[in-house]
């Protein structure tokens, strides 16, 4: 399965993309942990990016083009992978199609989460990520049992530097101009399949597996039709 979850910032990419993790056995790969774990150890890349991160704009196509060619030749994309917040405009996406066609693996096909705007806003400002595992726990959705600990493996909670009101508006409007279209761009090929993203978290996994099996079928109907 080679599939990108798309969505607005806080409409559950990261909670479905690690279900999908555990159900298929292939990796995520998310450029905003790239990136942030560019940043936190100090690479020039991260030095550069994180001006970007802070305000909530976009960072330079090369150098997330870079990251995620490197990451897509790492062996354990062989068998597939979960792109989640990549491609993020209409010149990544084409260059993902030139990548993945040079690597002879074609995407499956794009997963849209849709989440009214409203509530994203309340999702992102109680978000807690832990330091350790990486696990996502929400103050107002999805409380830990104890306060800052993570309930898988008892590390630190933090609340993600760009989880502010002010850059969290500036996230939301990059992804009205400049994410949003890209969903049309596979849409036009038939490769777009849409999930409401409001509701039980597990209600809604089992959404998204139903529409990634058809984006699978989709696109092996694609495949076995071209000549
Ligand atoms: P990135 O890390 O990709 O952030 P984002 O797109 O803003 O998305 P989020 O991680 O905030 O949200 P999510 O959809 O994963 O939601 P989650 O599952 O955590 O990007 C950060 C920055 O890096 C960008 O601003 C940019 O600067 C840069 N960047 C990244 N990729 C780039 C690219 N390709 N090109 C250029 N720059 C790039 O859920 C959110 C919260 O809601 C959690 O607390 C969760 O528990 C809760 N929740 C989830 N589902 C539900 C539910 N159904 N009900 C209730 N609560 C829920």
């Amino acid at each position: 399965m080679r599939i990108v979850l798309l969505g607005a910032p806080g409409s559950g990419k990261g909670t479905q993309a690690k279900l999908l993790v555990e159900r298929y056995r292939i990796p995520q790969i998310s450029t905003g942990d790239l990136l942030r774990a560019a940043v936190s150890t100090g690479t020039a890349l991260g030095q550069q990016a994180k001006a970007a991160m802070d305000s909530g704009q976009l960072v330079p196509d090369e150098i997330v083009l870079g990251m995620i060619r490197e990451r897509l030749s790492l062996p354990d994309a062989d068998n597939g992978f979960i792109l989640d917040g990549f491609p993020r405009n209409l010149s990544q996406a084409e260059a993902l199609d030139r990548m993945l066609e040079e690597m002879g693996r074609p995407l499956d096909g794009v997963l849209l989460i849709d989440v009214d705007f409203d509530i994203l806003m309340q999702r992102l400002s109680g978000r807690l990520t832990c330091e350790s595992c990486g696990a996502v726990f929400n103050s107002y959705t999805k409380p830990p049992r104890h306060d800052g600990v993570c309930d898988m493996c008892g590390g630190n909670l933090h609340h993600r530097a760009d989880d502010n009101e002010e850059t969290i508006s500036n996230r939301l409007r990059v992804y009205e101009a400049q994410t949003k279209p890209v969903a049309g761009y596979y849409e036009s090929r038939g490769a777009l399949q849409t999930v409401d993203g409001e509701g039980e978290i597990g209600r809604i996994f089992d959404s998204v597996v139903a529409s990634a099996e058809r984006l699978l079928e989709g696109a092996k109907t694609r495949a076995a039709a071209a000549p």
